[in-house]
């Protein structure tokens, strides 16, 4: 039940308009992540992941994993000694092919949701939501419950991110407004939800995934050195959840690469914890 409500309860929170923003697009948050990181970026798609063995001068194997990937230049490559993988594993999004590994990564369902997003800068048609005078509309949101017959799943004002909460103030007839739907919008229901607009802007995504529970999560070790941080999408998925896993596969991975043993699946972790805070 813990489970279901989770999920539940993050769906409807991204619909708010209390989600936290950055001034510029939350995609600078990863900009500022990497910077900070130092970390070396390769905008490159990988296709496969190999385990190789490498003689060292001094004559001990080494065992790396040979990551191929696909870059503006073409296929190249190069080998690492641990591999952590931060997109979800399906052929339809995160395509990597897992090559002779032992054993091997077994395949794992991973259905996604489709769901599209239109931005329009417009009037509202309050008469579409049964008000017959549209300064009598008062809905800076409006959620829709499971109907065939509806186009849209939510529709919701888009405030700027200065703004520090919408509360109270009269809402404008004329602004920008996120509408979520299964399908692409025509431009005949555009019209019934607006009585006019200027600007459209659509994306269809893989937004979430199609949750059937109970649900299985896969495996956040997938080979001796290759962790798979976006399972935990299958519990709840929202960039907080990320973090988390992220977190955790840094501090497994390290504590595996050092043989700190007693530090993994720590029994009284919880208890110690409490009296750390
Ligand atoms: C590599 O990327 C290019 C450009 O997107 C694409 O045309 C090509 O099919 C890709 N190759 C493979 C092996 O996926
Ligand atoms: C996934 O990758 C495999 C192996 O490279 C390829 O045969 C298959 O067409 C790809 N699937 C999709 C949906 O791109
Ligand atoms: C607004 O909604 C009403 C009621 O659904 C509909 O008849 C009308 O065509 C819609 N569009 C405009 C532009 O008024």
């Amino acid at each position: 039940i813990h489970h279901n409500f989770l999920i539940g309860a993050i769906s409807l929170a991204w619909m708010e308009s209390a989600l936290w923003s950055v001034k510029g697009g939350n995609k600078l948050v990863c900009i500022g992540l990497i910077s900070s990181s130092k970390a070396e970026v390769i905008p490159a798609t990988v296709l496969s992941i190999e385990p190789k063995i490498r003689p060292r001068p001094t004559g001990e194997q080494v065992k790396l994993y040979q990551v191929t990937y696909n870059t503006t230049s073409g296929l190249t490559g190069d080998t690492y000694d641990i591999v952590v993988i931060a997109a979800p594993l399906s052929h339809r999004m995160a395509n990597i092919t897992f090559k002779n590994l032992d054993p091997p990564v077994p395949e794992f369902p991973n259905p996604y949701h489709q769901t599209v997003t239109t931005l329009v800068h417009g009037r509202l048609n309050a008469s579409f939501f049964g008000y017959q005078d549209s300064s009598d509309f008062p809905l800076g949101t409006i959620f829709t419950t499971e109907n065939p017959k509806l186009f849209i799943n939510s529709v919701g004002v888009v405030s700027p991110v200065e703004d520090d909460g919408d509360e109270g103030k009269p809402l404008t007839p004329l602004a920008v407004w996120k509408v979520f739907s299964e399908e692409v919008l025509t431009k005949q229901q555009l019209h019934l939800l607006f009585s006019s607009y200027d600007s459209v802007k659509m994306k269809k995504w893989l937004a979430y995934p199609r949750y059937s529970p109970p649900e299985k999560c896969p495996p956040i070790i997938l080979h001796d050195r290759i962790y798979y941080l976006s399972g935990i999408e299958r519990a709840a998925s929202a960039v907080e959840m990320n973090a988390i896993a992220a977190k955790n596969a840094a501090l497994l991975a390290y504590h595996r690469w050092y043989g700190n043993t007693d530090k993994i699946d720590q029994e009284d972790l919880h208890e110690k914890l409490k009296t750390e805070l």
